[in-house]
């Protein structure tokens, strides 16, 4: 079965193909210069863009591939939590080509598919605790199967991407942060306690970041040195720094980066105490491309026995791949939707509203 997925739920252009289960070729049109000149994602730029790239990356998929448009049987495009104006642009043109080109249409949870992602490189073993981590979304998941996906907790405020995009932003690191905050902190040794674990006295497995947030915007009021006079133009930003400041950054960062990762690691083995029965810990979205999530993701999977599952780099971030793999995974099985499928917008439960061909 070949399957074309669709991408658009936030700044990303993303299309994929997947044939039984395997990438066959796929294509990323990232807006993230265009966005960075605004210090985050503009909603209508962003629906503007995907409109502009989606037609000619399509085409130009589809002729690497060799693949004739007749030849697709499924087109799954992610249809939410994202940007709903940026998502019904993903919708329609997927709803488009599954018309004239005679396809299945399948809708895709984006959050699910992240977690499913790196199914593309090994097998997954389920059930697992599903760890998600992403510019919007701080989540946890029992995941009994490919369909099967049990809330555990979630962020309060905050997306823990969102709480290393805002540090930056208050340094005049550009946009996204997350990656030059990472690259940053991996120079230096955190110090465990320059900064409080938020939201940890508590019996629940929900997140909070804002706090966190708080804790960086107090310290750099002490320390207004520590702020990049103007935004570095190149992405090497630590090579563009003074030693002194480099260090003295670097040390501040890797300490951010110890508190967030080590309240993530908290609320994890919790959930973990609680799912007695996961074989593998699932680690996925933008934010699994950390290094210090990574170690410490892997070091806790195996005090626990489990199997670590980590997506590749370029799998972690929005991609098309990851929405044709689980539109594949849901195709075969049977799921499809009729062209009355409809956006969920960023907030609001993706419902469970296949129908099933026998
Ligand atoms: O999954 P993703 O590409 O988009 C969303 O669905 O949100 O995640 C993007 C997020 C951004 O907040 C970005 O700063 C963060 O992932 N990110 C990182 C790293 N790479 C990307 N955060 C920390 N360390 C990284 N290495
Ligand atoms: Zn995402």
């Amino acid at each position: 079965m070949l399957v074309l997925g669709v991408e658009t739920s936030c700044d990303d252009t993303g299309v994929a193909l997947v044939r039984d289960g395997r990438l066959v070729a796929e294509r990323i049109g990232s807006q993230a210069d265009l966005h960075s000149l605004f210090g985050g994602v503009v909603p209508e730029i962003a629906s503007r863009e995907h409109l502009r790239l989606l037609t000619p990356l399509a085409r130009s998929l589809l002729d690497e591939a060799d693949v004739g448009p007749e030849s697709i049987d499924t087109v799954a495009a992610a249809r939410g939590p994202g940007l709903l104006g940026s998502l019904l642009v993903g919708l329609s043109f997927a709803k488009g080509f599954a018309s004239v080109h005679g396809a299945r249409l399948v809708g895709v949870n984006h959050l699910h598919a992240h977690l499913l992602a790196p199914g593309l490189e090994r097998e997954l073993p389920f059930p697992a605790l599903g760890l998600l981590v992403s510019g919007g979304h701080t989540q946890t998941y029992r995941i009994a199967d490919p369909f099967t996906f049990e809330l555990l907790g979630r962020t309060l405020d905050d997306a823990v991407g969102e709480a290393f995009d805002k540090t930056a932003k208050m340094l005049n690191l550009p946009y996204p942060g997350g990656p030059h905050v990472d690259a940053l902190a991996r120079l230096a040794e955190p110090d465990p306690e320059l900064f409080p674990r938020p939201y940890i006295d508590n019996p629940n497995l929900d997140f909070s970041f804002s706090g966190l947030k708080t804790a960086m915007a107090l310290y750099l009021e002490g320390h207004p040195e520590l702020k990049l006079a103007r935004m570095p133009e190149s992405t090497d930003v630590a090579g563009e720094l003074a030693p002194s400041h480099r260090e003295a950054l670097a040390h501040v960062l890797a300490s951010f980066s110890f508190a967030v990762v080590d309240a993530l690691r908290i609320k994890v083995e919790r959930a973990l105490d609680r799912t007695r029965d996961a074989r593998s810990l699932i680690v996925s979205g933008g934010v699994a491309a950390n290094s210090m999530l990574r170690a410490a993701m892997g070091q806790l999977a195996s005090e626990r026995g489990l199997e670590l599952v980590l997506p590749s780099l370029r799998l972690c971030a929005d991609n098309a791949a990851m929405i044709a793999y689980a539109g594949w995974l849901l195709a075969q099985s049977g799921y499809r939707h009729g062209l009355d499928l409809e956006a969920v917008p960023r907030g609001r439960a993706v419902p469970w509203d296949y129908t099933r061909e026998s």
